[in-house]
């Protein structure tokens, strides 16, 4: 398996097209449209339980190779698990335009596709990309250009084209690609550290190593897992903050840049909201908002707002992404001051936890507490949990939230 940082060329033209639909509400769905062809129902069903559709709905400027179910059953003959079965679908999304029309008008008589597949990065060499050729007598062939120009495959029918935003038709045969039908490692078998390591993440690698939360990592694979590590400058300026934090913060810090379900970056641009994390337990605790901003992709805490600036690895169940900053959950950083001029002079926070428990009393509302993100943590819980976790380093570990820091003030 190769993986490639985002910035190789096919991706560049993967960001494009996500820019471009970035801006754009749903306008076709996959599922439905090949719904009207029972002959085509195996291929949506994979289509469906690879997780395909989502990324093909997001998409515009595509064409979808379908094959019949008798394709299919011969595909599903060499009972390929359904990681191989993504690939081998993938190969079959080709990021450009293909009408009838326009395949029979081919320039130069032949073409070469980018498809979903060269997109992943799992691909190597040619081997993400189709060759599609006019034929005599109104052929037109398809193969994987891997296979030197065997055109294995051919146009059968138009299925459904809506220009320009997504054309489905019909191919005789799968595609046959050494590469995408090359068994992909069992999601268990990946090491995550090891690509992270690789690829730009190294100090978040090698952290996440000496933590007991590698093993949380772990246990998530199989069930889907995505992790958004911090690039290698920004964890090693955050490490002296890190180390401040008590064992159970560190832990914490590290289970929150995992999320527990698959997300592709498709996924992740159709949904705003909140997302909980490895760290979370219970409600509204060691979650964020995934917030998409124009062709980025933001995740937010109360103290900070990072970008995801990669993609590590996207095959399902495990995405990996890097982002631009640490992820600062609020029950271990306070907030940023919202109005610089009065911010609170940090030494007085660094007093509070010798404020004895007691003294909390319920937080009247603060005029920059006007925000309610934290609806479970009632003052009062804030602050006994405090209390209860920190041990002095309460920069980082006693203020819980912007809520509790202000609860701390007012009872001085
Ligand atoms: C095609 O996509 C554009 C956005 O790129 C959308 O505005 C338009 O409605 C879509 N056309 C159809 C026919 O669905
Ligand atoms: C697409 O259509 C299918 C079948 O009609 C439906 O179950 C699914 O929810 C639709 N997906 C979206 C994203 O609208
Ligand atoms: C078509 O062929 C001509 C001559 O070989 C070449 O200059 C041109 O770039 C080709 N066009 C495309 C789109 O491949
Ligand atoms: C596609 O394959 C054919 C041979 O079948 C070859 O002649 C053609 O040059 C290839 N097209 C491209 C764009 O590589
Ligand atoms: C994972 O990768 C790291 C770094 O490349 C390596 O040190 C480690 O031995 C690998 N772990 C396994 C289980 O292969
Ligand atoms: C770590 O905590 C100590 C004591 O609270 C503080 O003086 C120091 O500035 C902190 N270091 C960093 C890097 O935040």
């Amino acid at each position: 398996m190769k993986l490639r940082p985002e910035n190789t060329a096919g991706t560049v033209l993967l960001s494009l097209l996500l820019l471009i639909s970035s801006t754009t509400t749903q306008s076709h769905n996959i599922t439905r449209i090949l719904a009207k062809h029972p002959e085509l129902s195996t291929f949506n069903h994979y289509l469906t339980l690879t997780h395909l559709a989502a990324e093909i709905n997001q998409r515009t400027t595509i064409t979808v190779c379908a094959v019949d179910n008798a394709a299919m059953n011969e595909l599903l003959a060499k009972k390929p698990s359904i990681y191989t079965i993504k690939n081998i679908l993938s190969l079959h999304v080709l990021l450009d335009y293909f009408g009838a029309k326009k395949l029979h008008q081919i320039t130069n008589g032949t073409a070469l596709a980018a498809t979903m597949f060269q997109a992943t990065g799992t691909a190597s060499g040619s081997s993400g990309f189709v060759n599609i050729t006019d034929l005599k007598g109104g052929k037109v062939g398809f193969g994987a250009e891997e296979n030197d120009g065997v055109l294995s495959a051919s146009f059968v029918k138009s299925v459904e084209e809506i220009p320009y935003n997504i054309s489905v038709i019909q191919i005789s045969k799968v595609l046959p690609s050494n590469v995408a039908e090359a068994p992909t490692p069992g999601p268990s078998q990946l090491n995550l550290t090891g690509i992270m390591s690789a690829h730009g993440c190294k100090v978040f690698a090698e952290t996440l190593l000496a933590s007991d939360a590698e093993k949380t990592y772990d246990d998530n694979i199989d069930g889907g897992l995505t992790v958004f590590c911090p690039e290698d400058d920004v964890f090693k300026a955050f490490l002296p903050k890190f180390k401040n934090l008590t064992a159970a913060g560190k832990t914490a810090l590290l289970e929150y840049h995992g999320v527990p379900v698959y997300q592709s970056l498709a996924t992740l641009k159709s949904n705003n909201g909140v997302m909980n994390t490895l760290a979370t337990e219970g409600a509204n605790k060691y979650d964020f908002t995934v917030q998409n901003d124009g062709e980025d992709v933001t995740l937010k805490t109360k103290a900070t707002t990072a970008k995801i600036t990669g993609t590590l690895l996207d095959e399902q169940p495990v995405a990996i992404f890097t982002i631009d900053k640490v992820l600062l959950p609020r029950e271990l950083f306070k907030a940023e001051a919202p109005n610089p001029a009065p911010a609170p002079a940090p030494e007085e926070a660094a007093d509070a936890p010798a404020t004895p428990k007691k003294k909390k009393k319920k937080a009247a509302p603060a005029p920059e507490d006007g925000d309610s993100d934290a609806p479970a943590d009632s003052p009062d819980d804030a602050a006994d949990q405090t209390a209860d976790d920190n041990n002095g380093a309460v920069r980082f570990d006693g203020v819980r939230n912007w809520r509790k820091y202000w609860l701390l003030r007012w009872s001085k």
